[in-house]
Order: structure tokens, then C-alpha cells, then sequence
């Protein structure tokens, strides 16, 4: 797919702004805080119906008003596909409310799919280093653009287990215990899809980083995978046997209030020759690491819909090595992208069809 159009009303530092980006790449230059990011953002808000890198809406609104809207216009093979959405401050006491084509939506979910990307930012060394949440998130994301049904999914198993710490909170404080067995009961129905979508995902995500970062990286002897490690990971029935472990663990649980087993506590295993990439792994390593998956990330999102996704990378190529900076580029070609940089030098001889100058809220075409 790409961009038809994509406008922007009082968003981060921008009051106004219509942009039409050709289809291949497209280069945002400008000095820290000019507001490179806020534009990948906005994006990012219309595929998923939250910012990477905040879950307070409010922060996105430009200060001092009272509203912001983003909208998405893309171009896809069976047609045209228009997404939007828009935010309130607080003080307005109403929902972000989210449109595609044209009608509301209540729900975020339903969002999920029509406009994809796949989003690389600096932040993103964290799924190497970082904690599992970090690493459930990357797959939980990729999996809701895969399709509604795993974001539902997602949401029922979590609502399920809310439920379930609440009532272990109650029996803490001396509430029957009986209740239970209903809750162990529909958390392990929920977990079902959840565990096995991730069992799925990781299979087929492993293949494809690997081949990415032997290329990227240029060494075949570095051997990149990703496994999925859970108390579920590698189960054919996951409802049963969460349900022993529930059973197995309850006095545990309830002496700390809290489920100590199911996909909530899962984690991938990223490994580099062998070995844990979290503590082995130099920092361009990690980086390389962290550009497969998110390769593999726009594989996976491909083969789903036949479509390919946007790919939006922040701040990426002055992080590389010129080998793989030219790697990089050689690869996404055919896949409209975003990309941001604070200095033309970073481009090096990459030959971008649009290079946008970003600066006091305004997007100009750069010249030299
Ligand atoms: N809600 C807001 N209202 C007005 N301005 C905002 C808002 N949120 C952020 N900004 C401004 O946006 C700028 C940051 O934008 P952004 O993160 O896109 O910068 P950048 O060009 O990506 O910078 P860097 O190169 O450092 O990554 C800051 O100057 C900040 O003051
Ligand atoms: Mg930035």
C-alpha cells in the first residue's frame, strides 16, 4: 500500500500540514526537535489507534488547544482505504473517536488492518535489552495488524485476567475461594488464541529475521533466532494445560494476589550465534537485531494480507555502517518508507525519491 495523503490538524508541533509522499522513500530532514518524529507518529495513530511512544493521548494534541486530528489516505491493490483519528484533551470530556472511510468506529480494534506499518524508532533497542513486556509488545502489535481478531483476543484474555487478580485480591482478604474455578476456567479459554497466534508468529518470524540480519549484517556465521518462551510455548493444549498450572499454583497465587502463570508472563529468547543476544550482543548487533525483526515484522504483515505495510524508520541509517546502511536500503525497495534523519550526510549515496525539509512546524521540499 501507500500514502495518498496524510494531514495533520494541530498534532504535536503542527498546526496544519497535507503531505502526498511519492511511493518509494521519503527522507524528513531537520534539527533535534523539529518535529520529524511527531509526523511517524501520526502514522502510527491511524494503524493502531495509539502513539509508540506514549499511551497518554493528550500529549499529542498541539498545546494549548483542544482537539488534534490525523488522517490517513492509502492506496491499496483492492481499492482505497481512509483512516482517521481524533483526540480530546481532557478538559473536552469526550472519547477519541476514530473513522475508517468515512464512518466511526467504536472500537480500536476495528482499526486494526487497514492501514499497516511497521515502525523502527531508537527506542527500539529496548526489545533487545529491555524487559519481556517490551518483547510481548512487539509481538502483540504485529499480531493486532495482522487482524482484529487477535487484538479481541488480546483483550478478553486480559479482561479475564484482571478479573481473576481481583478476585485473588478478595480472597487475600478473606473472601471464599470458591469463585475461582469459574475464572481459572475462562482465563484458560481466553489464552487459547493468544498463545497460539505467538506460537505462530515466532515460528514464522524467526525464519525470516534470520535471513534478514545474515544479510544485513553481512556475516553468515552470525546465526540470528528468535524462540518463544512461556509456560505455554512449545504446549499443543494450551487451555489444559494452563489449567493444571493454575491448579498447581493456586496457593501460590493467592498468597501473592496475582497469576503467576499464562502468556502474560511470556518472552521471547533472542539469540545470537548460540548465545542470549541480551547480554552477548554488541550495540550494533542489537540494532541489526532489532532491524530483522522488524523486517520480518513487514514480511509477516505481507504474506497476511498480500499487501506490504508502510515502514516508518526513525533516525535509523546514521546508527549504521555504511555496508549495511546500503543492505538496508536494497531491501526495502518496493515498500513505500518513511524515514527520518537530522543530517543529508546520513543518506550517504542512497537515492531517495523525496527529501522533505522539516522546520518550525513546516515541511518544505530540501534543496542540496
Ligand atoms: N503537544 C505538543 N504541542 C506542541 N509541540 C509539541 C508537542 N509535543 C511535542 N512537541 C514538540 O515537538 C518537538 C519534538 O518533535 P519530534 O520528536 O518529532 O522531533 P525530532 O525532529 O524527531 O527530533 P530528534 O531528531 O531529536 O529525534 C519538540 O520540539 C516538542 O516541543
Ligand atoms: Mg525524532
Amino acid at each position: 500500500m501507500h500514502i495518498l495523503s496524510l494531514r495533520l490538524h494541530d498534532f504535536r508541533s503542527y498546526r496544519q500540514v497535507m503531505l502526498s509522499p511519492p511511493k518509494g522513500a521519503t527522507v524528513f530532514v531537520g534539527e533535534n526537535g523539529a518535529g520529524k518524529t511527531n509526523l511517524l507518529e501520526a502514522v502510527h495513530l491511524c494503524c493502531l489507534g495509539r502513539s509508540h511512544r506514549t499511551s497518554a493521548d493528550k500529549e499529542m494534541i498541539r498545546e494549548g488547544q483542544e482537539t488534534a486530528a490525523v488522517q490517513v489516505k492509502v492506496q491499496r491493490e483492492d481499492g482505497v482505504d481512509e483512516v482517521g483519528v481524533r483526540l480530546y484533551s481532557p478538559a473536552a470530556h469526550k472519547r477519541k473517536v476514530l473513522y475508517i472511510n468515512g464512518k466511526t468506529a467504536s472500537r480500536t480494534g476495528e482499526l486494526m488492518g487497514h492501514v499497516t506499518c511497521v515502525m523502527f524508532s531508537p527506542e527500539d533497542l529496548d526489545i533487545v535489552r529491555g524487559a519481556p513486556q517490551g518483547r510481548r509488545r512487539f509481538l502483540d502489535m504485529l499480531l493486532s495488524q495482522c487482524g482484529k481478531g487477535y487484538f479481541y483476543a488480546l483483550q478478553q484474555y486480559n479482561n479475564a485476567l484482571k478479573q481473576r487478580n481481583a478476585l485473588l485480591h478478595e480472597i487475600v482478604r478473606g473472601a471464599s475461594a470458591a469463585t475461582l474455578d469459574a475464572w481459572d476456567e475462562q482465563l484458560c479459554t481466553a489464552a487459547v488464541p493468544v498463545v497460539k497466534a505467538r506460537q505462530y508468529a515466532v515460528q514464522k518470524l524467526t525464519g525470516y529475521a534470520q535471513e534478514h540480519y545474515a544479510h544485513i549484517g553481512g556475516r553468515a556465521q552470525e546465526q540470528f533466532s528468535l524462540r518463544y518462551e512461556g509456560h505455554l510455548a512449545e504446549s499443543l493444549q494450551p487451555a489444559e494445560d494452563l489449567l493444571k498450572l493454575l491448579h498447581e499454583r493456586r496457593q501460590e497465587d493467592i498468597r501473592r494476589a496475582t497469576t503467576t502463570a499464562g502468556p502474560h508472563r511470556d518472552d521471547l529468547f533472542l539469540s545470537l550465534s548460540g548465545r542470549d543476544a541480551r547480554a552477548f550482543a554488541s550495540q550494533g548487533q542489537m540494532r541489526t537485531a532489532v532491524l530483522s525483526m522488524r523486517l520480518a515484522e513487514l514480511d509477516m504483515l505481507k504474506n497476511r494480507s498480500g499487501e506490504a505495510p508502510l515502514l516508518l524508520l526513525d533516525d535509523v541509517l546514521s546508527e549504521l555502517d555504511g555496508g549495511r546502511r546500503t543492505r538496508l536500503l536494497e531491501r526495502i525497495a518496493g515498500v513505500q518508507t518513511l524515514l527520518t534523519c537530522t543530517d543529508l550526510s546520513d543518506l550517504a549515496d542512497a537515492k531517495p525519491e523525496a527529501v522533505l525539509r522539516v522546520q518550525g512546524g513546516e515541511i518544505t521540499e530540501a534543496h542540496g
